[in-house]
């Protein structure tokens, strides 16, 4: 051993302070890829294990070997051996996930207003209640909720307790309008739309593991932002569209269709509505 300093892992950590993570910017022991409990000596020689956050790092053998070279220039050290490895951190899930508690979630949409969805989501969620299975209704119309008066509670009845399940008719059900006194706006602009319909999907208790049977939302008119998030946030069954014998109508229908096979979301059939 050179010198009357004594090799420590303190200053093999403090030499690899010069090795820098070229995509990161900075040096792989502030980044914290290796610290003092990675650093093993053996009289004049070194280990060092570095863990990096992906073993596809294209530097990976580079950075090797300028840790090499830094702890081989400290005084005292024979030999070292760099040990690299990675540990994948997981990132936020982004993506389509099913909603906890619901076995089959299906959609009711169509691209016009007043051909009713509505009305088909509740008499829907009513009938597979009726056939025995567990349903849970949510109104994903932010901006128009008719949920609340379609199921006889008055709107705005949970303004001063926060927004909750009610259990209606044997539905488990949920809807902005709960929350906002009859009459009353929300204004909201596309990503906010995004957000309310995540939180509503997957921050509401719908039930234990496997609970719900179907979860029907009623989407808002067209092509929005609202099917758009349902489709990105949540795993889908299904979709299914209502339209009346009106030929604006059914253009606009097959319109929600092709909107929905972009999505790759399956579509379940289609409901003409008002066919008298
Ligand atoms: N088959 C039907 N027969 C008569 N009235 C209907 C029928 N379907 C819906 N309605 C009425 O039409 C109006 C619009 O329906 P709604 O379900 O709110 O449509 P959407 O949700 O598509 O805007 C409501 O007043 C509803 O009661
Ligand atoms: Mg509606």
């Amino acid at each position: 051993m050179d010198g009357d300093k004594k090799l420590t892992k303190e200053a093999v950590l403090e030499a690899l302070r010069q090795v820098h993570d070229p995509d990161l910017g900075r040096d792989i022991v502030s980044l914290g890829f290796v610290s003092l409990e990675d650093i093993a000596l053996c009289g004049d020689q070194v280990k060092v294990s570095i863990t990096l956050t992906t073993p596809a790092c294209p530097v990976r053998e580079e950075m090797r070997r300028q840790a090499q070279e830094a702890i081989l220039a400290l005084p005292g050290v024979a030999s070292v051996e760099v040990e690299m490895k990675a540990n994948v951190r997981p990132t936020g899930f982004r993506g389509p996930r099913p909603v906890a508690g619901v076995r089959n979630l299906i959609a009711v949409a169509s691209n016009k207003g007043g051909v009713g969805k509505s009305t088909v989501a509740v008499n829907l969620a009513l009938a597979l209640r009726n056939y025995g299975a567990r349903v849970g209704l949510l109104d994903a119309d932010l901006t128009g909720p008719n949920v609340p008066t379609m199921l006889g509670l008055p709107p705005g009845f949970q303004a001063d307790k926060g927004l909750s399940i009610v259990e209606r008719y044997g539905l488990r059900a949920v809807s902005l309008g709960f929350l906002l006194p009859p009459g009353t706006a929300v204004i909201w602009r596309g990503p906010l739309i995004g957000t309310g319909i995540r939180q509503l999907l997957h921050d509401i208790p719908w039930g234990e593991e496997g609970e719900l049977d179907y979860l029907v939302v009623d989407l808002p008119p067209g092509t929005s932002d609202a099917s758009m998030s349902l489709a990105q946030d949540a795993t889908v069954t299904g979709v299914v569209i209502v339209t009346t014998p009106n030929a604006v109508s059914v253009e606009d229908a097959l319109k929600a269709v092709s909107f929905f096979e972009k999505l790759h979301v399956p579509i379940l059939g289609a409901i003409e509505n008002m066919s008298y």
